[in-house]
């Protein structure tokens, strides 16, 4: 049998020894294009190429490509597992000419590839072409010499090919296999006719022609270009003779580990067959967007992984999977593919780690939600009613986690659909109720603020990387209320747009430049900067004396203390960031940062709390790494060669043409706009002041650098000369002392109540004096001293094994006004009396309640005045 490994390396192979480069695959994320969640194809990463605005320096190209089709234009998502061709993730092999060969060539390495390198029987091929082709219906028979019969000439929905709403398109042309009469769906079965799984389209070449524009306009592209995709578990379903592309030896791995957790066998039942085929496919998708960096949220791409993640779970529920075995199944892709994408092994230990986190956070409500929607199902299976309403499936999400296509998935089973629509426009409003609070807090969106300013075209050119002081105009003033102004006076705030600035306006994690704003009339503190827009700093400033009035000239100069004092630890967040991958894996990135001139907080995505030795490893590399006093050096590149470089991007940020590189040769290299240190050295010291979780799979290193590790030193070392004083211990003496002193509290307060116990069972005797007899029952009333309920009970133990027929009620008063209170009622007065209805009444004079067994009953009171009350009530109930 060919194994899909192998049919890939021929393909790749097969094309290389046609002049292909082989290119490796582009991550499933793509690389500056938001108008697509997920590659969705082998062309996207070629887009800029086929639009000519990318020249690689090859013309033709191979590749396996990672596609997602979860989403957007291309989504397959509810008919995994149903059909045995759809899945979310899949490989794409295909081939690429840009502006090189085009049809005929196209159509003769396809055939090529097919009848010749893997085999196929040529009688069985068929080809479809865009209805008015007839170029290439004329190539199918000249190069492969198909007769006219077995080409089919197809409409746009079939044979036009677009990447998404926008991008390279053109008519294509598709290779279709027959795979035999006995899976005919009928009379009606054919190309063009059905969708049944006997004609099973295998290749699609795409003949790219057109940029399709957002105005609806198609464009020419440069030159004709070829775009080929051909699924891999497709051919290989072909190649290894199975039905389903879930028999194909990748597949089946999988599969296998999910049945034997689940202890069911692949192929017993239908329901059980689609539930291990969905868990084989979500569980390679999870595996590869967590090795391209994507982690489970509540938004965009991070949404789509953490659906996936539950959606397996429900269909494990089907096979009876309650505990979390997704992290397993997912290993297990690892296993299978990891040669191939080297990416799955580098990530594996975490992929595994955070998947279970979140089997194991939605597995308790799983339960829940699955038990409520079945409850509502059954209602409108009463009511006859078809729809489930927008507002229930939202709160399905909003309190249980459950993803639309769950509900989806349960509903439909019994004939039921979902308000979509509704359900969408629940959703928008609790954003937007959101969006509402979270003005009402008093932030106010910048945005909104220099919205006018911005759309004016006004412009601030940003100096600082060079200089810290500048001379320019001040071009706009505006009020603390937002309102444009033409002049501030002293002790009023607001903000201040100059045309040339050195401040450094607040972004990218790093806090805004702080200084002063003079003019001829007074002088203003710049308390903080706005970044309104990528080329529009306002300062915060309020007016210290004087007043600063519109159009006037300023000299601008930023507080050089504070800048060196962020540089400091922007430096060191570029370091620490490069020692967290060599010391704990290539698996972490960046996740969040704040740069400020007093600390560095950095998150990253890390799934387990750093061990000290971690932690120390981490702060000796970059302490080695300001030791070394390497030079700091800045370059502004275009963004391609900035990548070629090597150089550290952060995951889905949009980066323009040109990206500004920051380097520490040979320790780190990073896109970053922020301002640094010229050399590591300047950083003086780095020391970590704590780690924690902020979030699933991401952790969050604070740290300090130059003198405030002095700093943070010095009031650890107060702190700890402090408890060495109050422990009255030498340097070195205090962990041993503070165990002594917890082991002694231990000591001490075990005997104290051993004391307490002896105190109130030996006043026995002398209370065994109130004896009384009313009317023949032995009677004895006492209140005694007990610190708590236990030594009470103590107390009435002794008392009980005194008086072996009678009744024995007790009370202690506790601290803060507390009463406790017991009584004993012997075995042969219970056909008389019993012990909870002699603390009935009892409880009440105390200003409590309570009960027991007939032979003893405990009660608990606020009001201690009452006790002898409480003893008289029991002697009348025992009088009669
Ligand atoms: N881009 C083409 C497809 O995805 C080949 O079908």
């Amino acid at each position: 049998m060919m194994t899909a490994h192998e049919i890939r390396a021929k393909f790749l192979d097969f094309f290389a020894a046609q002049g292909h480069q082989k290119v490796a695959s582009s991550p499933l994320i793509p690389r500056e294009d938001p108008s697509l969640l997920f590659t969705n194809a082998g062309m996207v990463q070629f887009k800029k190429v086929f639009l000519g605005q990318d020249k690689p320096g090859y013309k033709r190209a191979t590749t396996s490509q990672k596609c997602l089709r979860v989403g957007g234009k291309h989504n397959d998502l509810e008919n995994v597992g149903r059909t045995a061709r759809h899945h979310t993730f899949f490989e794409m092999l295909g081939n690429f000419s840009f502006g090189d060969y085009f049809k005929e060539d196209a159509i003769r390495f396809a055939w090529t590839f097919l009848t010749e390198v893997i085999g196929l029987d040529k009688s069985r091929l068929y080809a479809t072409v865009y209805q008015d082709d007839d170029e290439a219906f004329g190539l199918w028979q000249k190069v492969a010499g198909l007769s006219p019969d077995r080409i089919y000439r197809l409409g746009e929905k079939d044979n036009f090919w677009s990447m998404g709403d926008t991008g390279p398109c053109g008519p294509c042309s598709e290779i279709m296999y027959d795979r035999g009469e006995e899976v005919s769906c009928g009379p009606d079965c054919g190309i063009g006719t059905c969708d049944c799984d006997r004609y099973l389209e295998i290749w699609n070449l795409v003949f790219m022609q057109y940029d399709q524009l957002e105005s609806g306009e198609r464009v020419a592209l440069p030159r004709p270009s070829i775009d080929t995709g051909m699924g891999l578990e497709r051919i290989a379903a072909v190649v290894q003779g199975v039905h389903s592309n879930f028999d194909i030896d990748l597949f089946q791995t999988i599969i296998a580990t999910a049945a034997s957790i689940a202890g069911v066998t692949y192929g017993a039942t239908d329901e059980q067959d689609t539930a291990l085929r969905v868990i084989a496919d979500h569980s390679r998708a999870v595996a590869f967007l967590v090795a391209d960096g994507v982690m489970p949220s509540n938004e965009g791409r991070g949404y789509v992984l953490r659906r996936l993640i539950r959606r397996a779970l429900r269909f494990g529920k089907l096979i009876g999977l309650s505990d979390p075995f997704l992290f397993k199944t997912a290993g297990t892709v690892v296993e299978v593919m990891g040669d191939a994408y080297p990416e799955l092994v580098a990530t594996r230990d975490f992929m595994e780690r955070m998947v279970r986190e979140e089997e194991e956070r939605f597995g308790v409500t799983l339960d829940k939600g699955l038990a409520i929607l079945a409850e509502e199902l059954d209602r409108m299976e009463a009511a006859g009613e078809k729809t489930i309403t927008g507002q229930f499936a939202f709160k399905l999400y909003d309190t249980y986690g459950f993803p639309l296509d769950i509900v989806n998935d349960v509903a439909g089973k019994r004939g039921i659909t979902t308000d979509e629509d509704g359900y969408k426009a629940c959703m928008a409003e609790q954003k937007a109720r959101a969006k509402k609070a979270w003005k009402g807090s008093g932030e106010t969106d910048p945005a909104v603020l220099f919205l006018e300013l911005l759309e004016s075209g006004m412009k601030s050119r940003f100096v600082g990387y060079e200089t810290l002081t500048a001379q320019s105009r001040v071009n706009a003033l505006i009020s603390a209320e937002g309102q444009a102004v033409e002049r501030l006076t002293a002790g009023e705030t607001g903000y201040a747009v100059c045309a040339v600035t050195p401040f450094y306006g607040e972004s990218g994690g790093q806090a805004g430049d702080v200084g002063a704003i003079t003019t001829l009339t007074g002088n203003a503190t710049v308390t903080g900067t706005i970044k309104a827009g990528p080329e529009l700093t306002a300062h915060h400033i309020t007016i210290a004396a004087g007043e600063i009035l519109l159009d006037q000239e300023a000299d601008l100069a930023v507080d050089t203390a504070v800048r060196a004092a962020t540089a400091r630890n922007h430096t060191c967040t570029h370091l620490l960031h490069k020692a967290l991958k060599n010391v704990l894996g290539s698996h972490v990135n960046q996740a969040g940062s704040l740069v400020t001139p007093d600390r560095l907080r950095f998150d990253f995505t890390h799934i387990a709390a750093m061990t000290p030795d971690e932690l120390s490893r981490v702060e000796d590399e970059v302490n080695a790494a300001i030791l070394l006093d390497a030079p700091v050096t800045t370059e502004v590149l275009p963004l391609e060669a900035a990548r070629a470089k090597g150089a550290t991007a952060l995951f889905g940020e949009k980066y323009g043409d040109t990206v500004r590189v920051v380097e520490v040769p040979g320790v780190s290299m990073e896109f970053c706009g922020g301002t640094h240190l010229s050399a590591t050295g300047q950083a003086g010291s780095f020391l970590i002041l704590a780690e924690s979780g902020v979030a699933a799979g991401t952790r969050r290193i604070e740290a300090a650098t130059g003198l405030n590790t002095i700093k943070h030193v010095r009031e650890m070392r107060g702190e700890l000369d402090e408890s060495l004083h109050a422990a009255k211990a030498k340097a070195g003496e205090l962990p041993g002392r503070i165990k002594k002193l917890q082991d002694d509290i231990r000591a001490l307060t075990k005997e104290k109540e051993q004391l307490a116990a002896k105190l109130a069972s030996g006043q026995g005797r002398d209370l065994l004096s109130g004896l009384e007899e009313i009317g023949g029952v032995k009677v004895l009333c006492a209140k005694v001293d007990a610190p708590n309920i236990k030594a009470l009970r103590e107390a009435m133990d002794d008392l009980r094994s005194k008086v072996p027929s009678g009744v024995v009620a007790i009370a202690a008063e506790q601290d803060g006004g507390k009463v406790s209170l017991i009584v004993a009622v012997s075995k042969d007065l219970h056909g008389r009396f019993t012990a909870p209805a002699l603390i009935k009444e009892a409880a009440a004079a105390v200003g409590g309640s309570g009960g027991g067994r007939p032979d003893m009953a405990q009660a608990g009171g606020t009001n201690p005045a009452g006790i002898e009350e409480a003893f008289a009530k029991v002697r009348a109930v025992v009088a009669g």
